[in-house]
């Protein structure tokens, strides 16, 4: 089979790292991967959804696998269907729960899918004047895709009002940002739920927690996420149930009810709050950094289960038992304004430990590997806990060098401390 995974990050990385073990594969393409990716690069940027289904025409691929929203967003899934073309992620109306945070909120507010009470408001003047009567804490979200980094907690008044002018006065988030949804703060641990949902029929993924601020203690401004753990111990089995019953099940009834076919990855984003779990934000994709650990703890041939479950037949997954860790290493100025093009050094020594290195910003420039974007290489470990998973990534990490790299040093520790390691 010839299978094509669209993206250019970690995620999409760990994706065709997977896939490429499976004997039915002869030839993974990836569109456009990042340098050092182990699957053929094809220069097609991933929202160019046109070239992409003309590409797999001509390639004759079997299979498509999304990675990132963008192109779920502009309609990737619609267009190759349109043309009999095998692809695995929802359609463009679908995606609207990612797309727009007002869409998902009205969403699970009419459904009954718990989330944290909000407003919606497209005139800052008004925003304001809710703030003020409001206070704080709260969370202002941009409407539209902003990467991971359109939700600002504000931990007082004066914080969320400037929230409110730099979305919507200064735009600089652009349109994403000309509504925003106000939403109440909420206490607890966060936890990353995935599902591969085809209809009202679902397989969750292992759990997961993902990192999303940028420094150490969860200090600094969010990201796209620094660096993800499996499993995620918060997530007991009876936590796990409360959110299989009253998050995924009463999601996927609701969209049947509203007529959309759901068929793809889907991730709650919770706070797992002292009332149950609640839902921060759906996804409609596979999370990255935390598809990274998660696959690694999938056995067996996933590009055979997967086709099996979008064909609609019954799967099971094997998980293994061990622990999976994976640390971001990040660009000087990411996220804002990452600096790039440094040379990359000390891989092929960090891959001498045990450890899996996943590509995200990279480049080849005459012949050197070069830093190209914020998240710049993801470095991933297996263990028995988290606490070896930890040891392995990071003494890896040590090795490796770039100018201006930062990443956290605490990636595992919460769930170190939490069962006691
Ligand atoms: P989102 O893009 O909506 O998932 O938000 C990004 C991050 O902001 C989340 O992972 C949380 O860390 C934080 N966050 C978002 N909404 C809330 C909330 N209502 N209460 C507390 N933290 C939140
Ligand atoms: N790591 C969070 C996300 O992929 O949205």
């Amino acid at each position: 089979m010839k299978v094509l995974v669209v993206g250019n990050g970690g995620r999409e990385h760990a994706i065709a790292w997977k896939i490429s073990q499976s004997p039915l594969v002869k030839e993974v393409f990836i569109a456009k991967g990042s340098a050092g990716v182990d699957a053929k690069r094809v220069d097609i940027n991933p929202t160019d959804v046109k070239t992409l289904a003309d590409f797999a025409q001509r390639e004759g691929i079997d299979f498509t696998i999304v990675g990132p929203e963008a192109p779920l967003v502009e309609g990737i899934v619609d267009e190759f269907e349109k043309r009999g073309l095998k692809i695995f992620g929802p359609s463009q109306k679908a995606s609207l729960l990612e797309a727009s945070k007002v869409f998902a909120k009205d969403f699970m507010l009419k459904h009954g899918i718990p989330t944290a009470n909000f407003e919606v408001f497209d005139d800052p003047d008004k925003a304001k004047r809710f703030i003020r009567d409001f206070g704080a804490p709260v969370v202002v979200k941009a409407d539209g895709l902003a990467g991971g980094k359109g939700a600002i907690v504000c931990k007082t008044e004066q914080s969320a009002i400037e929230a409110v002018d730099f979305l919507m006065v200064r735009k600089a988030l652009g349109k994403a940002g000309e509504r925003v949804v106000i939403e109440e703060f909420l206490e607890g641990e966060e936890g990353s739920y995935i599902v591969m949902v085809n209809g009202e029929e679902y397989i969750p993924l292992p759990t997961s927690q993902d990192h999303k601020r940028l420094l150490d203690g969860d200090k600094g401004p969010n990201t796209g996420g620094m660096g993800a753990y499996s499993p995620n111990p918060f997530i007991d089995e009876k936590t796990e149930q409360e959110i299989r019953k009253n998050i995924i099940e009463k999601t996927l009834k609701a969209l049947a009810k509203e007529g959309i076919y759901y068929r793809g990855f889907l991730y709650a984003g919770l706070m797992l709050t002292s009332e149950g779990p609640k839902v921060l934000e759906f996804n409609v994709r596979l999370g990255d950094p935390e598809a990274q650990p998660l696959l690694m703890r999938i056995k067996g041939d996933f590009l055979e289960k997967l086709i099996n479950f979008y064909e609609g037949r019954s799967i099971s997954l094997e998980i293994d038992n061990r622990c999976a860790l994976c640390v971001v290493l990040a660009s000087k100025g990411y996220p804002e304004n990452p600096e790039v093009g440094k040379e990359i050094r000390g891989l092929e020594e960090a891959k001498k430990e045990e450890v899996i290195i996943f590509y995200a910003g990279t480049k080849i420039e005459n012949g050197k590997l070069l830093t190209a974007g914020g998240r710049v290489l993801n470095v991933c470990a297996w263990g028995e806990d988290i606490k070896e998973a930890k040891v392995k990534a990071y003494k890896a990490i040590e090795k490796i060098s770039f100018e201006g790299m930062q990443y956290r040093k605490d990636i595992g520790d919460k769930a170190i401390r939490f069962l006691g390691l």
